[in-house]
């Protein structure tokens, strides 16, 4: 298993020297760094790369069904039934997140196909990797881009138009307004597994190397816009003040007792304060809500409870408050029937999470499972995130097994 090998070979890439988290934003220096990386590993495997137009790159091991063309490989199996499989994750990261999260499933699915090849497996499907693109949303604002313009859950045009915080826009960025839906995506591929570092500590108290997921949490984005009059700290009475900073900690606190209340999850993890100078009081806090529960309803009540205390405080202090939603994924359970069955083949444990991932969005398409990687820490987004090399290969085994039940038989 060249596990290690492969790792430290992307392991410096977009590190930063300071906390050891990486800042690796979707099409910046760092990631297309990483896409050539992949474009070099699919080489060596003699694997034909393609992109889709939305950013997203998929490389293919086996030949295509009827007449599809070498280098064309999103155009796999277009026959109804020889649907490639599909498999990888994402290279970018949140502002100093962890290793693991995303680059393990891409390394995982080319050492899966490595491994498949040394057994002389034979696939009669192709098996697919891909590395899809602004999976975190951590450059402009929407999680899982690339997958939802794929499947068509977001409109290119509104893409197009996303601006990371320098003004760039997404389009820009990609060199071309993305191309969007792939009218024939359950054609083409015949399901989805993505192998993902486990967010969370379910596999250390289960004991087990490897867990297959359940379902996603619904959750989504807010931003919170609190408005108010910029002036001078030294010579502002403090009655006179329409200070957004107070609604800010307030909406913090809010957000935190309505998740408790609910057992949700709700975080304010992102906040822009204008102008945000020591000795003056702000004129602007623009804040982000990320808020997520087991059912839909419960996310909903959350949220307008957040909304209604928010709005209720904005006008004690005089300030005023613009709701924007950002993005939205409903409850995902993945295919009952595959997940089932790879647990089975797997003899692993079936867990679900609270973390958003393009298997999530691609399941409302293809018949899509998840791999989980235990997680020492549990810990995610953040440099302590972290993995064993032997649950790692143990992950590149359980992959290669799916792979071999789903392609080569
Ligand atoms: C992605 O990792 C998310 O859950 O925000
Ligand atoms: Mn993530
Ligand atoms: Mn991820």
């Amino acid at each position: 298993m060249r596990f290690r090998e492969l790792w430290d070979e992307i392991a410096p890439v977009g590190r930063d020297a300071g906390s050891g988290g990486y800042l690796r934003y979707a099409l910046t220096a760092p990631e297309l760094r990483l896409r050539e990386w992949f474009r070099a590993q699919a080489d060596l495997r003699g694997m034909p790369v393609s992109e889709d137009g939305n950013g997203n790159l998929f490389a293919r091991w086996g030949d295509p069904p009827g007449d599809a063309r070498d280098g064309d490989a999103g155009r796999v199996g277009a026959a109804a039934g020889t649907g490639a499989v599909l498999t990888g994750s994402h290279f970018d990261s949140v502002p100093h997140g962890g290793a693991y999260d995303g680059p393990l499933g891409v390394v995982s699915a080319f050492l899966a196909v490595d491994e498949l090849r040394a057994t002389g497996a034979d696939p009669v499907r192709p098996v697919v990797v891909a590395a899809f693109v602004e999976e975190e949303g951590a450059r402009f604002g929407v999680p899982c881009l690339g997958s939802r313009l794929l499947t068509g859950e977001i409109d290119p045009d509104r893409a197009a138009g996303l601006r990371d915080a320098a003004g760039v826009g997404f389009a820009e960025a990609l060199g071309a307004r993305p191309a969007g839906a792939d009218p024939a995506l359950a054609d083409r591929f015949a399901a989805f597994v993505e192998l993902h570092v486990e967010q969370g500590r379910a596999l250390v108290d289960a004991g087990a190397p490897v867990g297959v997921a359940s379902a996603i949490w619904p959750h989504g984005r807010w931003r919170f816009e609190l408005r108010g009059e910029g002036n001078h700290a030294g010579t502002t009475r403090m009655a006179d003040r329409r200070d957004p900073m107070l609604t800010y900690a307030f909406t913090v606190l809010a957000a935190n007792k309505e998740a408790r209340l609910r057992g949700a999850h709700a975080t304010v993890g992102r906040v822009a304060v204008e102008p945000n100078a020591t000795n003056a009081v702000p004129s602007r806090v623009t804040c982000w809500l990320d808020a997520r529960a087991a059912a839909p309803e419960t996310l909903r009540e959350l949220v307008e409870a957040v909304h209604a205390k928010v709005a209720e405080r904005a006008r004690r202090d005089g300030t005023e408050l613009t709701v924007t939603p950002e993005s939205a994924t409903p409850l995902v359970a993945f295919d009952a029937g595959l997940t089932g069955r790879l647990a089975e083949l797997l003899a692993a444990p079936v867990l679900p999470t609270g973390a958003g991932h393009d298997a999530g969005v691609l399941a409302a398409r293809l018949p899509t499972a998840m791999l989980f990687v235990r997680n020492p820490t549990g810990v995610s987004h953040s440099p302590a995130e972290s993995a064993t090399d032997d649950d790692c290969a143990a992950g590149v085994v359980a992959l290669a097994r799916v792979l071999e039940e789903l392609a080569c038989r």
